[in-house]
Formats: structure tokens, sequence, C-alpha cells
């Protein structure tokens, strides 16, 4: 069975790299199941499940009684370009309309392309409430201790030392601190590392959660041009923190959130030696780490760092559920300053759910998991990709993200995604303005769709009534 998944896989990976490539093109057809089948030794069954895994990224079509094409949609739309961003350092305001944008975008009825949120039906949620049954039973003594000292439980922390391994680790258990969720361990790092009137570099486009941390805490945003493929611009960077001081450079560098790049290890590794060079701390969010679309899980840029100067957070809300609120940072050698924050913020993280982790982590369902998901959110990032491609005006630009769940799509100039929004929630379809993830007010024309649901055919009629709105 194993060996069957692989074949297809294989199979639907060279075929969409022969497309990709251009080798072969919008229009042409594929080569037929029977030759298929035959030169790669594999039963019709394994090349149909191929063209079908193909079919739902939108990559090709079957034409009754002619075989498989090529589409025409995805293929032509080019992905949006990196920006040049204002030179200098600004404070940032977006709180008040993101706050407004993401509960307008929660509405019964709404279709919910807006925050970046998994589908319930992805999240492997009866292993989970199974397991909090068994370990509030099981570990009375957790129900008991409280305190409001850092409780991280052992065995978390020994799996997430496991985990480590996998991005270039391992890291000392000694060098976790366990929180609630991704935004804490982000908000306690900017925390242990800066002072209010910092200035902060961002990417550009930067997550809106990043850019509202960064409002609440006093911090001035540095915008630093991200590219859509290979990410945050080194370059940019180092220019950027040659003179004026830089506290702290926050970022994702693995299908980051909006654009889905993952940054390539040699920049990694160069991001890494400049920061430490110039005494700029790196908080790194790696949310979306385990969800690339690749054969290889990137390594983030802590795997580079060689000066403790990186921070590692991320959470398991992607890959889990987002209700569970466990997360962590890898503090490097913040770990003292960030411990303390974690202590006057919060005291401990629940030490049930921890645990509850730790078993879920221990029994290799993780791992299974990941599989399934890092392909059902590749396969509902191409039908949106593709839906994009159908409805959206014909100068549209979309991204290819490697990875995790979200589109970035560049418009026409003249249109004004901020101005259409409650146009586009009395339509029934949300998504993120483009100017919330930038401090500055760029990206107006720009929006950010999320894919976390499957692509029924309510999700595309949604994307068909937001391109004609778009359109007008
Ligand atoms: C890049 C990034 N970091 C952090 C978060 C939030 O994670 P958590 O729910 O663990 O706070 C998100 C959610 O959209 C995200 O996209």
């Amino acid at each position: 069975m194993e060996n069957e998944l692989l074949r297809y896989e294989r199979l639907a990976e060279d075929l969409s790299g022969i497309i990709a490539t251009g080798s072969l093109r919008p229009g042409e057809r594929l080569p037929s199941v029977r030759r298929l089948s035959r030169e790669r030794r594999l039963s019709v069954s394994t090349v149909l499940q191929a063209l079908h895994q193909l079919e739902d990224r939108g990559l090709v079509e079957a034409r009754p009684q002619s075989g498989y094409f090529v589409r025409h949609v995805a293929a032509r739309r080019a992905p949006p370009s990196a920006r040049s961003t204002p030179d200098a350092a600004v404070p940032v305001d977006v709180s008040q309309r993101l706050l407004r944008v993401l509960q307008t975008g929660m509405q019964p009825g709404v279709a919910p392309l807006g925050a970046a949120l998994p589908a319930a039906s992805l999240m492997p949620l009866a292993a989970l409430q199974r397991l909090y049954g068994g370990v509030a039973r099981r570990h009375p003594r957790l129900l008991e201790s409280g305190s409001h000292i850092n409780i991280d439980e052992p065995a978390l922390l020994r799996q997430l030392v496991l985990r480590s391994m996998g991005w270039g680790g391992p890291l000392a258990a000694s060098e976790f601190v366990i929180t609630n969720s991704c935004t804490e361990a982000l908000c306690l790092s900017l925390r242990a590392v800066t002072q209010p009137g910092d200035t902060v570099a961002v990417e550009s486009p930067a997550y809106y959660l990043m850019l509202q941390l960064l409002e609440t805490l006093g911090l001035k945003a540095l915008e630093i041009p991200t590219d859509p493929h290979s990410g945050l611009s080194i370059e940019a960077l180092d220019l950027a923190t040659r003179e004026g001081k830089v506290a702290a450079c926050l970022l994702v560098a693995n299908a980051g959130n909006p654009l889905g790049s993952i940054m390539p290890d040699e920049n990694k590794r160069r991001l890494a030696k400049l920061t430490a060079e110039r005494g700029v701390a790196v908080i790194e969010d790696d949310i979306y780490g385990d969800l690339h679309f690749g054969h290889e899980r990137p390594w983030p840029i802590k795997a580079f760092d060689r000066a403790d100067n990186v921070m590692l957070c991320s959470s398991f809300s992607k890959c889990l559920s987002p209700a569970l609120r466990i997360g962590f940072v890898a503090a490097g050698r913040y770990r003292p300053q960030v411990a303390l924050q974690k202590t006057i913020t919060s005291g401990g993280t629940n030490p049930i759910t921890q645990q509850v982790l730790a078993e879920y982590l221990e029994s290799g369902a993780y791992e299974r998991q990941m599989r399934g998901l890092r392909r059902t959110y590749q396969r509902q990032v191409e039908a949106m990709r593709a839906a994009v491609a159908r409805h959206f005006p014909a100068a549209t630009r979309i991204t290819e993200p490697q990875g995790g769940f979200v589109l970035w799509v560049e418009l026409p100039e003249e249109v004004d995604t901020s101005a259409l929004y409650d146009q586009a929630i009395a339509a029934g379809v949300a998504y993120v303005p483009g100017e919330l993830f930038s401090a500055s007010g760029m990206y107006r024309n720009c929006l950010r769709l999320n894919c976390g649901n499957p692509h029924t055919p309510d999700i595309e009629d949604a994307v068909r009534r937001l391109g004609g709105l778009l359109a007008r």
C-alpha cells in the first residue's frame, strides 16, 4: 500500500514538473494512461490516481474520449514580484482595521477565505479527545499542580528535542520555553529583546499579527522587500542594518505568510551570520515548517545559527488544532529573558494539554497526520489558484506557495481591496485586504486568501462572486 502511494505521488510529481518547466504546454495532451502504465511499469489504477491528483490541483483536465490535457488557466498567471519598500522605519497602526476584518470574516454564511484557519475536518480531533480523557485520568497530578513559575512538562520537552533533529538540531531541552500559542512565543521574544521605540525589521508583505505585535509594543517596523519565491532579501537587510540601529528581525523563513516562500539555505546562513555580526536578534516563526510541499522539511534559520542569536517560535495550530494553544520558543541565549517574560505574563502553560500533545507526538500519529495534511493543503492551494485564474481579472498575479495554505493575489493597480471589503462581505465572501500586511499602507491592490478548507462547489462559487466584484 505504502509503495503504491509513493508510486502514484512520484508520477504526479514528475508530470507536474514537466508542466511547470513548460515541456508540456497548456492545451497539450498528456501521454495516454496506457502508455504511462506501460512505460512507468505501474498499474492503470495507480496512473489514474496520479492523474486525479493533478486534476484536483487544477493542473490537468480530463476530456471525454480524448485523454488528459494541461489546463490553460493555472499556467498563465505570473507570480507577483518583490516590491521596493520605504527606507525608514515607521510606527504601525493596523490593529483596529484588522480586528474589524477578522470579526466580519467569521460571520456565519460568509465563505471563510479570510483568517488562515484550517477546516475542523482536517484536524485529528477524535484522537485528541481520547487523549484528553486518558491524560486527565492517568495523570491526576497535572490537575493538582499549578504555579506562577514556568511549568514545562518534561514529556513534551523530550518530544520537542526529538523533533528538533529534523530542524538541523538537536536543540537542548534547556533552550525551550513552552508557551500558549505561537503568538505568545513571538510576543515574549519581542519583549525580551526590544524597548518601546526600537526598530524591528519585518518582511514586506508581513503577517499582520506581527505588525499588530509591533504596534502594541510601541515598536517601529522597517519593511524589507520579500520575494515570493526566495523570501526576505538579504541584500536589503544588509543595507538596512548598516547604519540605523535595528533591534530585531522578525520573519517566517519557511512557507511564509502571506507569500508561501521558502528562503534558500544559503540565504538562511547569510542571514544568521549578518544579524549576529550586526547585533540584530532574530525571531523566527516556523509555524509552517512542517507544511512544506517539497520532499524534505526545510531547515529553519536556527539550524545555521552559530551565535545562539535566533529565537525559534512555533506552535501546533496549523497542523493539529488552533484550539490547543500550545506553542514554544527555543530562545538561544535569550532564554532567561524570555522565561522571565513568560512568568510575568501567564506563569505556565496548561499542563494537561502539554501532556496530551506529548503523547500524541510520541505515538507516531503526528508523522501520519503531516503526510496527509501536506498533500491536502497542496491540493487545496492548487485548486484555489486555478479558481482565481478562472474568475479574477485577466491581469491578476498569484503566488505559487511552497507550503502552508494561503495565497497572495495581486490585482491591477486600480483595484482597492480595502474599499471593496464590505461589498465582498455583503456578497458572502471574506478575504484579508493587502494593506493590512504593511505598516506603510502598501498592497492596496492585493489580498490574501485562506485555502485551509476543502475546495467545495460553495468555495468555488465564492471565488467566482469575488472575481466578479473585483472586475467591476
Ligand atoms: C505565520 C503565523 N504565525 C503565527 C500564527 C498564529 O499561531 P497561533 O495560533 O499558535 O498563535 C499564524 C496564524 O495564522 C501564522 O500564520
